[in-house]
């Protein structure tokens, strides 16, 4: 609770209030890690759970996708906005690419991802109870596709925001945000096709596949 709520104070300062919520949310905010890393810790108990319980667990794909929150909640908000979020990093990085893998895994991982989970529940149940077929496969390529497109994201982002941020407090802030000054890291800006690509086509393919299952799914043979 005080990670999150005094935490969040390290966006006060870039909304116009005072310069010491840089260092309360910069300290809390650093705190923000250990409880998305025990939730991946429960998420992983859950699993062992079920893989001894020996039961046909029918909620195995929802189940997928709540994990894979636990995990890129904790890379995306955890780890990247660690890398971001002591004072005087938040200071010169503020606006650069450095904020961009964060803002993107933390977003996609911790609410798009739950979000999908809640999606595929809710599917899952409308098709036991009507005896709808439920194929696991689709949803698993779209899953890891979109997974892997997110995490490669972060990389020329990274790269980018590392020389971004350096300029920052090299040669100034507003030199930083200049076309000049990220011109020469365009190969990097390129490198973002496949990435993002993946992620377009993993989008594509957890729409099409939630499509089916929810609304033109076949009767399952008896
Ligand atoms: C699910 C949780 C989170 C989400 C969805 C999220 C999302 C975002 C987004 C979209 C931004 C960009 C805001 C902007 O440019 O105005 C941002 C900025 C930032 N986040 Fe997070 N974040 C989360 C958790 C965290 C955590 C746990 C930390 C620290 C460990 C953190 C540290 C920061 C910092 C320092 C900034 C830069 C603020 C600025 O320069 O304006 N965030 N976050």
């Amino acid at each position: 609770m005080m990670s999150g709520t005094l935490g969040v104070g390290h966006h006060y300062f870039w909304q116009g209030l005072d310069e010491y919520w840089i260092a309360i949310g910069g300290i809390f905010s650093a705190l923000e890690p250990l409880p998305l890393a025990l939730m991946i810790v429960e998420a992983m108990k859950n699993q062992r759970e079920q893989a001894h319980g020996g039961a046909d667990f029918k909620f195995g794909t929802p189940f997928m996708w709540i994990a894979g929150s636990a995990v890129l909640n904790w890379i995306g908000a955890g780890f990247l906005g660690m890398v971001i979020n002591t004072p005087t990093i938040s200071y010169y990085s503020h606006g650069t690419y450095l904020i961009m893998p964060h803002g993107h895994v933390a977003l996609l991982g911790a609410f798009g991802y739950i979000s999908l989970a809640f999606i595929y529940l809710a599917s899952r149940a409308n098709a036991l109870a009507n005896g709808y077929e439920w194929n696991e496969k689709l949803s698993q390529y779209g899953f890891w596709i979109l997974t892997i497109g997110v995490l490669l994201f972060a990389v020329p982002t990274i790269i980018i925001g590392f020389e971004q941020a350096k300029l920052a407090t090299d040669v100034g802030y507003f030199f930083a945000r200049t076309r000049e000054a990220v011109q020469p890291l365009e190969g990097w800006m390129w490198a973002r096709i496949l990435p993002d690509g993946l992620m377009v086509l993993g989008g594509v393919i957890i729409l099409y596949d939630l499509t089916v299952k929810t609304f033109f799914a076949k009767k399952e043979q008896a």
